[in-house]
């Protein structure tokens, strides 16, 4: 009997000791095995006494005091919102409320700090399902500290899954959504390592990569082999950037041998985009990432000026008219302001999605949030320094959230676009700018001369 309660006492002592040694150094492996029942137990307890302390439940109706009067009961107590459904996750909890007469969704996100603490979450944000029905998103640890992201994530036609956001949902960066964006941040804040994610994510899709790195091609140039045209100078630059305008007429002019206006062509086949023309015929899309974009919008001489509004004005050009043809845009910039000269703001209105890493001031945050989103501004200020990789992303809608994007290592990222390489398209309008390949490491695929052509 001594025995085995001693065997007991052990056991536990080692379950509880390793429960906590998890909890310490892979707390997503500590909330799938313990915390998650915890937190269910804890929630499910104190849930009516953490609505009534967070002033989230509401006084019983005149109908129920009415009744109470007549039968003689006692006083009814203030109710708290019904719970529909409460969901584990992979990084915490997902409750589903209906909302009493009376309360708005506001009202919870207001109290979701409040919340946090009473629940023990790391993070708890609401938002409104449908009209009466809120849900609360929970995180049970700090996700963004040791960004993990799920093996199966929801790949679309031209969708990657680049980044973790703080309620633990992946974020992704869909290009039939949101076709252009833009990418602002302080030196070191991480945004080559968001676009190396970027890349690394549209590699294994059908997707032509185009390539702008005035940093003399140090991001890009390792990733080579998947890129249909790279420039890493400004004159390269201005040249690519004409030959895709080019390009692009070539585009709208198959569309417009498809588009057979009759009358009876049936509504839905009436194309005026890449997306509904037949497989055979359409052209592959095109992804043409920028990083460090001021450089291109900087001038010392004549010359240069020539060059700079040349360049602005090709890109503005594909801003304004390149989604339908299949051309989307991805620029980087440690500012990206009035400052630079004429046509950058009108360029910026164009790049709808948004991300800010940290930044040094508020004008740089204002560069892309105060035109859409300005309680951004403020939380982009707060990055901390020794988080690098964390944004604030926000989308034309007004919403944001705060993502950090796994630390995907230049090797990594040289790996998979290795390994992808044979999906690189030849777009003959930019053959002349096809890189220069770099010499073949042992565990890389065929060079992308085995690439199939343009349709
Ligand atoms: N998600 C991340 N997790 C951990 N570390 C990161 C992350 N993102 C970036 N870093 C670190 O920050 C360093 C700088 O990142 P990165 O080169 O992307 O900055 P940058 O914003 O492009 O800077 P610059 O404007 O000078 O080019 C990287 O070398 C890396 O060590
Ligand atoms: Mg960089």
């Amino acid at each position: 009997m001594t025995v085995n309660a001693t065997a007991l006492t052990v056991t536990l002592a080692l379950v509880a000791a390793g429960a906590l040694l998890l909890r310490w150094q892979r707390p997503a492996w500590y909330w799938m095995t313990f915390g998650v029942t915890f937190a269910v137990v804890r929630l499910l307890v104190r849930y009516s006494s953490v609505m009534d302390a967070c002033g989230l439940t509401v006084p019983p109706s005149r109908l129920r005091l009415a009744v109470a009067r007549i039968t003689n009961q006692p006083v009814p107590q203030s109710r708290a919102p019904r719970i529909l459904r409460l969901r584990p996750t992979r990084t915490g909890l997902v409750l589903r409320v209906k909302l009493r007469p009376g309360q708005d969704a506001f009202d919870f996100s207001a109290a979701s700090d409040r919340l946090r603490h009473s629940f023990v979450m790391q993070n708890v944000t609401a938002r409104e399902i449908r009209s009466g029905v809120v849900e609360l998103r929970m995180t049970g640890y700090d996700v963004l500290k040791r960004v993990q992201m799920p093996a199966a994530s929801d790949v679309g036609p031209m969708r990657v899954p680049v980044a973790m956001r703080e309620d633990g949902e992946v974020f992704c960066r869909d290009y039939r959504q949101t076709p252009h964006a833009l990418n602002v941040g302080a030196t070191q804040s991480g945004k080559s390592v968001y676009q190396r994610n970027l890349v690394a994510g549209l590699a294994a899709l059908d997707v032509a990569l185009v390539g702008i790195d005035c940093k003399q091609g140090v991001e890009l140039a390792p990733l080579a082999r998947r890129f249909t045209a790279l420039a890493d100078n400004p004159d390269t630059a201005a040249e690519l950037l004409d030959a895709l305008v080019e390009h692009m007429g070539d585009v709208y002019q198959v569309i417009r041998r498809e588009q057979r206006l009759s009358a009876d062509v049936p509504d839905a086949e009436i194309t005026a985009d890449i997306w509904d023309l037949p497989d055979h015929l359409r052209p592959t899309p095109i992804v043409l990432l920028v990083d460090e974009v001021a450089e291109l919008a900087l001038y010392a001489t004549k010359d240069e000026e020539k060059r700079r509004d040349r360049i602005i004005t090709a890109l503005v050009r594909l801003a304004q008219l390149g989604r339908a043809a299949g051309i989307y845009l991805e620029v980087c910039g440690q500012r990206f302001g009035s400052e630079l000269g004429k046509g950058i703001t009108m360029l910026r209105a164009q790049l709808t999605g948004r991300t800010a890493h940290r930044v040094n001031d508020e004008t740089s945050a204002n560069m892309a949030f105060g035109d859409i989103a300005p309680d951004a501004v403020l939380a982009t200020i707060q990055i901390p320094t020794d988080r690098p990789g964390t944004a604030v992303a926000g989308d034309s809608s007004g919403g944001w959230c705060r993502i950090r994007t796994p630390h995907l290592t230049l090797r990594r990222a040289v790996n998979t676009c290795n390994a992808h390489a044979h999906r690189t398209p030849a777009i003959p309008a930019l053959d002349p700018f096809r890189p220069v390949l770099p010499s073949l490491d042992k565990a890389s695929a065929p060079a992308s001369e085995t690439a199939p052509a343009l349709a």
